[in-house]
């Protein structure tokens, strides 16, 4: 792959006459410009033109890169499943005509490096710039709209609203059984399959069938059906239907798992030490507090209940304790209290 483009170039180039060429034009691909899911070196090559254009270019050639997108017809679009693949991330097929006017007015124009490609945004933006902001197309017009849009769909007050309201009646177990009906419901929509029981619970995201696009997809509709800001790589951070599930009920009604509440505690904790960076007084009322309960949290130790002593009081089991109830016991054995 890379010596049939690179070396093939470099040879041309070599070779030409610079004095006796109209146009020196390069046949590069988008694949070097946006990068492509499985070809890299197809990608590195390509992106090895359009600089061998530049170099030329600057030395008086009148080289022109032509970055390209699908064309239809023979090549690539017609290898099997490149084509939808391609089209299913918003990459159409060119029609041959206006590609090759496309390009003669680059070359005409004197144009050094040009990407030409047809595009539907709406459905290009969704996968590539799910994760982060794109400056490489973020000022063109159908991109802002597109992106926009999609701010506007992310949520649906009227349907998060209805779920938030049916999951406050329901028990925990109930809770989580109607989150994890609404994400397969979901994951089988986003890979087309026609009931939530081809989706199951426990099985990987990823065995399923899942890709970045279709990630992206599902958590789109979870954002919009749950008006929680989800993150684009949600289904590979909790990779099943039942680990999503447990996910969204914690961002929609909190958690009572002792383990989660402790590490929001400890978060808090880090977060107002960094506050108090310049107050000594409270720094070192917090740190007495922590050399208390570092003892506690050894994995060598007891973890449930606690040494006996005049200011046990009712907390027979640490895990019955909220965590101010937990400092309430501390500031009693410091006699703060
Ligand atoms: N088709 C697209 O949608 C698309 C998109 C982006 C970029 N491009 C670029 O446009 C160019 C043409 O694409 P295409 O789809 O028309 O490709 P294609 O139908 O596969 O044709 C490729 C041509 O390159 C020749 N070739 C392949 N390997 C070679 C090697 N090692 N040494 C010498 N010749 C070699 C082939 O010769 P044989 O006929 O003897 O095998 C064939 O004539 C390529 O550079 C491609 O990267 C195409």
């Amino acid at each position: 792959m890379m010596a049939a483009k690179v070396a093939g170039a470099v040879n041309l180039d070599e070779l030409l006459d610079a004095s006796t060429l109209e146009a020196f034009v390069l046949f590069s691909s988008n694949a070097g410009v946006w990068g492509s899911g499985g070809q890299a070196v197809y990608a590195a090559a390509n992106a090895f033109l359009d600089a061998l254009a530049v170099r030329c270019r600057s030395a008086g050639l009148p080289a022109t890169s032509v970055a390209w997108g699908m064309w239809a017809g023979q090549g690539m679009a017609s290898v099997e499943g490149v084509g939808q693949e391609l089209s299913r991330r918003g990459v159409r097929a060119m029609d041959p005509e206006r590609a090759v006017a496309a390009m003669a007015d680059a070359v005409g124009r004197g144009e050094t490096f040009v990407a030409i490609a047809a595009v539907d945004w709406e459905r290009f933006v969704t996968g590539f710039a799910s994760a982060r902001p794109r400056p490489l197309i973020s000022d063109l017009p159908e991109v802002r709209t597109a992106l926009q849009n999609r701010e506007q769909d992310l949520v649906d007050e009227d349907e998060s609203s209805g779920l938030l309201k049916r999951l406050s009646g329901l028990s925990r177990v109930r809770q989580e059984e109607e989150l994890v009906e609404l994400v397969r419901a979901q994951a089988a929509a986003v890979l087309g399959h026609g009931s939530a029981q081809d989706v199951p619970a426990e099985r990987a995201f990823k065995e399923l069938g899942f890709d970045s696009l279709t990630a992206v997809e599902l958590r789109n509709g979870l954002a919009a059906a749950t008006g929680v800001r989800l993150p684009a790589t949600m289904a590979f951070d909790h990779p099943t239907a039942t680990a999503i599930a447990r996910f969204l009920q914690s961002e929609l009604v909190g958690s009572d798992d002792p383990l989660t509440l402790m590490r929001s505690a400890i978060d808090q904790l880090e977060t107002g030490l960094a506050l108090l960076e310049s107050d000594e007084e409270a720094r070192s009322e917090i740190t007495k507090r922590l050399h208390i309960l570092l003892p506690r949290s050894g994995s060598g130790g007891s973890s449930r209940g606690r040494e006996a002593g005049p200011d046990a009081g009712e907390y027979q089991d640490v895990e019955d304790a909220t965590i101010d109830e937990l400092f309430e016991v501390l500031d009693n054995e410091l006699g703060n209290s």
